[in-house]
């Protein structure tokens, strides 16, 4: 997620990984026509921290020479466990290059993407997608995956939500469901994972091989730990012998606790690591309280404090204070945004 699934954000998640489980992360969208001028270590999109692993980069593109640097240089020098290809995003910017959900408009289109960024790379090649049309049409979407599979994904992450329903509105689940029957690669579902009871329930529903959840994820890192205990997994390391939170006063808690933790991850990977400015750090901090904020009771209170602050130190003492009161939060929000 742009400007949310960072090197930081992603430190603070492993945090609450049970002992001995795994996960792919996605990164932030990165324009292919940029990847290959740019230097890897120091973009704050493209920081990584030596220890992580099965990181999986999301490239925009559609130009051959452009995406070929960029998966050399990601598989290659970056270190990426696979490369995903992204054909959901519906932002103006991205319709006006013809990339992005545009992709999906024209399936010859889309599979020679597919075939080009294959050709290039050495790891698994996935593709993230929306629903089809307006109508939303099943047949559509299989005939449209099949020819992505045949060109080579090696995965299918669906979100089915159309361009049109950006990210609001429900995300309908029944074509993940009859996706996964239809192809033969994996399958993993997003869209409206709230909870942990979320992830076992789309799994379940759609037999899905895998889960990608988004926002409620960044507002609630802990969400790995709940489902690890639900499955059976040991505490993570740094939480040994506890209890996840459950509770909307437990999770209000460890919200506040998770964002102050999140801020010191930040000014250590973006600040001190990477030389980024004290603002550009400051904003990111603001834009993850801003898409999180509308899962806790009086999140807005909070994110007008936050977003009046100047500095880091205004903003932990912004975040200090407001947590100082007790505060609930909501086991699920339609505010999403
Ligand atoms: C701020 C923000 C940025 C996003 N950026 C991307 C992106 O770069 N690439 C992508 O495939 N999806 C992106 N998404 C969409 C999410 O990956 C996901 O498909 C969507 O939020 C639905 O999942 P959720 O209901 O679990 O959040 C973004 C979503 C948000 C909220």
């Amino acid at each position: 997620m742009v400007g949310l699934s960072h090197v930081a954000l992603r430190r603070l998640i492993t945090d609450y990984m049970p002992q001995n489980a795994s996960t792919h992360w996605p990164t932030e969208m990165l324009n292919s026509r940029r990847v290959p001028g740019e230097n890897l270590k120091t973009t704050p999109e493209t920081l990584r921290r030596s220890e992580e692993a099965y990181l999986v980069p999301q490239i925009l593109g559609n130009e051959e020479i452009p995406i070929q640097k960029s998966v050399v240089r990601l598989v290659n020098e970056w270190g990426a466990s696979g490369i995903d290809i992204n054909m959901g995003c519906p932002v103006q910017k991205a319709l006006k290059h013809n990339y992005g959900v545009s992709l999906m408009g024209d399936v010859d289109y889309a599979a020679n993407v597919v075939e080009m960024t294959k050709k290039y790379s050495t790891v698994p090649i996935s593709v993230k997608l929306r629903a089809v049309g307006s109508e939303k049409s099943i047949p559509q979407l299989i005939t449209f995956v099949q020819r992505l599979v045949d060109s080579g994904a090696d995965w299918i992450t669906l979100h089915p939500r159309t361009a049109e329903q950006k990210r609001r509105g429900q995300s309908d689940w029944l074509q993940i469901t009859e996706l996964k029957k239809a192809v033969k690669v994996p399958i993993i579902g997003n869209g409206d994972i709230q909870t942990a009871d979320d992830v076992l329930l789309m799994m379940n529903e759609t037999k899905a091989d895998k889960v990608m959840a988004g926002r409620a994820l960044a507002a609630r890192p802990w969400m790995v730990w709940q489902l690890g205990e639900k499955l059976g997994f040991q505490a993570p390391k740094i939480f040994l012998n506890q209890k996840a939170p459950t509770t909307p006063n437990e999770e209000g808690a460890e919200y506040g606790r998770s964002l102050l933790k999140l801020i010191d991850y930040s000014e250590e990977s973006f600040m001190q690591d990477a030389g980024a400015s004290e603002s550009i750090t400051l904003r990111k901090l603001q834009f993850y309280v801003r898409t999180t904020h509308v899962w806790l009771e009086f999140g807005h209170t909070l994110m007008a404090a936050c977003s009046r602050c100047q500095n880091l130190i205004d903003l932990r003492a912004a975040v200090t204070l407001f947590f100082q009161n007790e505060q609930a939060m909501y086991a699920r929000t339609e505010l999403r945004q």
